[in-house]
């Protein structure tokens, strides 16, 4: 059978992962090219035994017999490589967000409707074994109708103030997950958000114009809702739960550990921290999620997270800005274009 060929952009953190997993787990495909705009990248290219490494996405989408793209490059070059990517007639995967502009994102959404290629977009949370269970009890009505969903999302440390001044914010960064989760997880569509924020963690993040703590409250089309807290560091590792009640009860996701035993003594009882950081923690997302791209790429069934699953969660993003900045709730119809 002829594998499909694949091409990664930008070897970052999660450009790594990606590779990785496409490079050791999928024999129906193969990784023939990547690129990155660092010459210390070619390391990666040999370590993965992947043949062309260029400097350059166009030199990248020119590598002869490329399928598909894999996007792991900054959010400000996402956009630009997925029209180009399209435009080339290139099958693609692209991590969140695709832009941080609402208008940028349709343009690209209607390239992708003209070119006639699938774009998957990176929400690997979706993909999470314990989350994908609670969605299946959810749509089993095992919790009935829902009333409120809870998300507990907090990093073990903030990023670089250097990465917050061009990722768009905390919450087209980091809360996009969260909302996109809020979406999956009760299969509702979103139509007023009221966000508050703080600066409790870092003021250079503050001085760089973002926000490190956060409550959200997202109410649905049905007037149920949910209610999201946030923040850039929790003393005790990357904080992650997940709650849906409903009218015949509740269910919930605590967070993993490395390991699940626990030490009583008469002075207390205790235990590991939960897995360090997004790597760790949604290790296998991701590559459940680079097997449902390469399946949808295999069989031709439709991508399991499209653009417009990319243009809510920006959307829910852009109104928990303005809400914060107004002090008020805020429509999702006031921010879509
Ligand atoms: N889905 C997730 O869980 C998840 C996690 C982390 C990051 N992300 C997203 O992935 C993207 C990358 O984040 P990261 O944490 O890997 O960042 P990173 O800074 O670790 O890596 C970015 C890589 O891109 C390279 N690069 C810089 N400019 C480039 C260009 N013009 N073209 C191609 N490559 C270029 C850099 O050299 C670096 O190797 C961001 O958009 C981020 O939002 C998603």
């Amino acid at each position: 059978m002829k594998k499909l060929k694949i091409a990664v952009a930008g070897l970052g953190r999660i450009g790594k992962i990606h590779l990785k997993n496409l490079s050791r787990n999928f024999p129906e495909i193969e990784v023939v090219a990547v690129m990155d705009v660092f010459d210390e990248s070619k390391a990666i290219a040999d370590e993965f035994n992947v043949p062309e490494f260029t400097k350059s996405f166009d030199d990248l989408l020119a590598v002869p017999g490329v399928d598909a793209v894999v996007i792991c490059s900054p959010t400000d070059t996402h956009a630009d490589y997925v029209v180009k990517a399209a435009q080339a007639g290139k099958q693609i995967f692209c991590e969140k967000p695709l832009d941080l502009s609402l208008q940028r994102v349709k343009e690209v959404m209607s390239i992708i409707g003209e070119t006639g290629v699938k774009l998957m977009l990176g929400f690997n949370r979706r993909f999470d074994p314990e989350f994908r269970k609670i969605r299946q009890l959810v749509q089993n009505d095992a919790i009935g109708e829902i009333q409120i969903v809870k998300i507990t999302s907090r990093d073990p440390g903030p990023p670089p103030v250097e990465y917050v001044k061009v990722s768009g914010g905390m919450f087209l960064d980091m809360t996009i997950h969260d909302f996109d989760m809020a979406r999956y997880i009760s299969g509702k569509q979103v139509k007023e958000v009221f966000a508050k924020g703080a600066v409790m963690v870092d003021p250079e993040i503050g001085k760089a114009g973002d926000i490190d703590t956060a409550v959200i409250t997202l109410t649905f089309e049905d007037n149920s809702m949910a209610v999201i807290d946030n923040c850039r560091k929790a003393v005790y590792g990357y904080d992650q739960r997940l709650e849906v009640f409903g009218s015949k009860g509740m269910v919930q996701a605590e967070n993993n550990f490395p390991n699940n035993h626990k030490l009583y003594t008469e002075s207390g009882i205790s235990g590991d921290l939960p897995l360090h950081f997004f790597l760790e923690r949604y290790d296998a997302s991701y590559n459940q999620e680079m097997r449902e791209f390469v399946d949808a790429l295999v069989s031709g069934v439709e991508m399991p997270v499209d653009g417009n699953d990319g243009l809510q969660s920006i959307a829910i993003g852009l109104a928990a800005k303005k809400s914060v900045a107004e002090n008020r709730a805020v429509k999702l119809s006031e921010v879509m274009v």
